[in-house]
């Protein structure tokens, strides 16, 4: 079976919550003018066409994920979350578990990203332990990994790559992998206007898929997704998504923006 493909939106800190609501109703309006045919909502077809084949996950900050969460009502558009910490309920000052994203409607959760890792030391010990709690409650993990410009000119990427998966993945069993989508995202190709070409992208997530088949098995490494993300929009999407192990984009700037968005997902 094809894999599904996913296409989500990390909006980082950015947009308030009307912001976020007119999002909603601008990219509910922009993606209702496809002409793609598998576009389709089982409930209300006139009303919000979408795709049956592919999944699309909104990722807004916390303080917007009430509201989003209305405003996809009826559709099929996914929430998701940007963070989460580990520990379900306690003295964490400052933080949301991942019960609470649970409450609010996630279905999925980013985990690992590269903001993170650099801005706030997150290593892979942590991402792994945060990537059990999430499975544990119900959230689907979309595990970021992805090397520094000065690792890919020294020739690094595969090392690294390979050492942030096994160790993030690290007890995670058979089952609990299927609820786990891999996000390659190359540092320097984040916020930079400088995607990989597919090609690049193409050979490591070739690399991840034959990783997790050491890891795992056949069955799991052909069917896990792993998606792009870097400095993907409207222009370049659909070059990357025609790569045979490219099964989706995580998409920042050009996610912010309704009509980008919904070209990326009708690419
Ligand atoms: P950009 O699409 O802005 O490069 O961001 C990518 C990203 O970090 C998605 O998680």
């Amino acid at each position: 079976m094809p894999r599904k493909k996913l296409i989500a939106a990390n909006w980082k800190m950015n947009k308030s919550i009307p912001e976020s609501v007119s999002f909603i109703d601008n990219f509910k309006n922009s993606i209702k003018s496809t002409k793609i045919k598998d576009f389709r909502d089982t409930e209300n077809p006139k009303d919000f066409p979408v795709s049956s084949k592919n999944e699309i996950v909104i990722c807004p900050p916390f303080a917007s994920l009430n509201e989003v969460k209305k405003s996809i009502k009826g559709t099929k558009i996914k929430l998701g979350a940007q963070n989460m910490h580990f520990e379900e309920k306690g003295a964490f000052t400052g933080e949301i578990s991942a019960p609470m994203l649970r409450d609010a409607g996630c279905e999925y959760v980013i985990l690992g990203h590269s903001e993170r890792r650099a801005y706030f030391d997150e290593t892979d010990g942590i991402i792994n332990k945060k990537i059990k709690a999430a499975l544990k409650n119900k959230l689907k993990a979309i595990l970021c990994i992805g090397e520094t410009l000065e690792q890919r000119e020294s020739n690094e990427t595969k090392a690294v790559i390979k050492f942030q998966l096994e160790n993030c993945l690290r007890s995670i069993n058979n089952e609990e992998i299927k609820n786990i989508v891999i996000a390659y995202e190359p540092v320097w190709a984040i916020g930079t206007g400088k995607n990989a070409t597919p090609e690049q992208a193409e050979e490591v997530h070739l690399f991840i898929r034959g990783l997790l088949k050491k890891l795992y098995n056949v069955d799991i490494s052909e069917n896990i997704r792993i998606i792009y993300g870097g400095s993907v929009n409207e222009k370049n999407a659909k070059e990357l998504l025609a790569m045979k192990n490219i099964d989706g984009a995580l998409v920042g700037g050009a996610s912010l923006d309704p009509k980008s968005f919904a070209e990326i997902c009708n690419t």
